[in-house]
């Protein structure tokens, strides 16, 4: 018996459906892809594709290369974009397609000695970093209840810090100070001399050449050897600029994590808020506060948090912040802003600086929140005491330099005269030299010891 012709034919057609079937099991993989349509500024908008804030996007460049971008917003079906790195070679139209990335930061002892930028790229040519750990960017800051409060002193090396100001484990301190009166030469000091294990420094913004000069004078090999540098220069974009700060932190808080007591230096405060600013502007928010959208305040208190005690038993992260201010400058939103934050201010004065006293710290203007928690009343009463001799003769200065002062007249005042060189002396310090927090306490008790009558 024969087949009949349309049994083939059904045959045939099933033969078909199977294979069509199979196709579609296999789908291929849909092409997700945006067009740019408008850049203004450093802003750049996108058509056509979704991706979450935060994410990366990379557009096609002229040269069949890829330029990596972040998502900052959107604007109704656009998402806005700013590159991470220089905006050459993009042309309008160009595709742009979303890109997996992991916004976390390698973590590891495989870190100390090392100088890396905010993507976390060895800038120093040692070769890849040796670390195994990740850590993500953006944390929460700890619930502020299972903190362990700011009890212990940190040696930071610094007489007149160690002496008078008494910087606790797990304090965040900021370093007002205005251009070259000797912020980065204090802080590589602490860096060599702090009794901290761990040291990060952050560099954000500052001049390209400065990285090379902290990293290879100021730290020098004995400094670079328990610390961490990650430097973005003032020419990165303020992405980057941005990401420095947060890198830092992640880097700080995995040793805090491990039970060690680690130094934060953020140098600075100021250039991390104006690279928010920038963005916060470029994006459309409005300015607010002297040219500083509301964005810029949220942002430094989720930094600056971050830092501090961890859970009982555990390490700690004790920073310093260094802030732009120039003179009397008070009016200044950033200063404000990290006054209010921060548990302590050390003040750097241009006056001292030009008159060759350094450290240029103006004891005067400089407190410290955590002091009284940390040193006994003895101590604290030795401490008011010589910065109530230091006020007088600051005070009566003028008068003294002219002859003006009749010794006798008062004798609190003879006595903060007779005092003075010592004084000055004991807040002055040598770049090479480092006091720990005994031998300043000692030291100062000492002086007192000369004093004759109770201030
Ligand atoms: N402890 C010190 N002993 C002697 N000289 C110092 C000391 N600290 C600072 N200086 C002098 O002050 C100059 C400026 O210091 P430094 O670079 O630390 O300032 P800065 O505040 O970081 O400046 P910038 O705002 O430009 O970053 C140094 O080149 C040095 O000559
Ligand atoms: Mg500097």
């Amino acid at each position: 018996m024969t087949q009949s012709p349309d049994i083939d034919a059904t045959r045939q057609w099933l033969k078909a459906l199977s294979s069509r079937r199979q196709q579609l099991q296999e789908p291929l993989a849909p092409v997700v892809e945006g067009r740019l349509r408008r850049i203004v500024g450093m802003m750049i908008e996108v058509e056509g594709i979704t991706a979450a804030m935060g994410s990366r996007c990379a557009i096609e460049t002229g040269d069949g290369g890829w330029l990596e971008t972040e998502v900052v917003g959107f604007h109704g079906d656009r998402l806005q974009l700013m590159a991470t790195g220089e905006m050459v070679g993009i042309k309008p139209n160009a595709r742009v397609v979303p890109v997996a990335s992991d916004p976390s930061v390698p973590v590891g002892d495989g870190l100390l000695g090392r100088v890396i930028d905010a993507s976390s790229r060895p800038l120093d040519g040692l070769g890849p970093l040796q670390t195994h750990a990740r850590r993500p960017l953006l944390a929460h800051p700890l619930n502020p209840l299972q903190r362990q409060p700011i009890r212990e002193p940190l040696d930071v090396g610094i007489r007149s810090l160690n002496g008078l100001l008494c910087v606790g484990r797990g304090q965040r301190i900021g370093l007002f100070a205005g251009s070259g009166v000797g912020k980065s030469v204090l802080l590589g000091m602490m860096t060599k001399h702090t009794e901290a294990e761990i040291v990060v420094v952050a560099l954000i913004g500052e001049r390209g050449r400065e990285v090379k000069e902290f990293v290879d004078h100021i730290l020098g090999p004995d400094g670079m050897a328990r610390a961490v540098v990650v430097a973005t220069p003032a020419d990165h974009s303020p992405l980057m600029r941005l990401r420095a700060a947060w890198v830092a932190t992640a880097i700080a808080e995995h040793f805090r994590d491990e039970g060690r007591q680690v130094l934060l230096l953020m140098d600075s405060l100021t250039r991390f808020a104006q690279a928010q600013r920038e963005i916060s502007l470029a994006v459309g928010e409005p300015p607010a506060t002297k040219g500083y959208p509301p964005t810029v305040f949220a942002r430094l208190p989720a930094l600056v948090e971050r830092a501090g005690n961890g859970p009982a038993g555990g390490g700690s992260i004790t920073a310093f912040y260094t802030v732009l201010a120039e003179g009397d400058d008070q009016q200044d939103p950033i200063v404000d802003s990290a006054r209010a934050i921060l548990d302590g201010h050390i003040v750097l004065s241009r006056h001292l600086a030009e008159a060759g006293h350094f450290p240029a710290i103006d004891i005067e203007q400089s407190v410290s929140r955590a002091m009284n928690d940390i040193i006994s009343k003895p101590y604290r009463l030795a401490v008011r005491q010589f910065r109530q001799l230091w006020a007088l003769y600051q005070q009566n200065k003028d008068l003294i330099a002219i002859g003006a002062y009749q010794r006798g007249a008062d004798p609190r005042v003879d006595e903060a005269i007779r005092l003075q060189p010592l004084m000055t002396a004991y807040l002055q310090q040598d770049v090479d030299e480092g006091v720990t927090v005994d031998e300043a306490q000692q030291g100062l008790s000492q002086l007192l010891s000369l004093t004759s009558q109770p201030t």
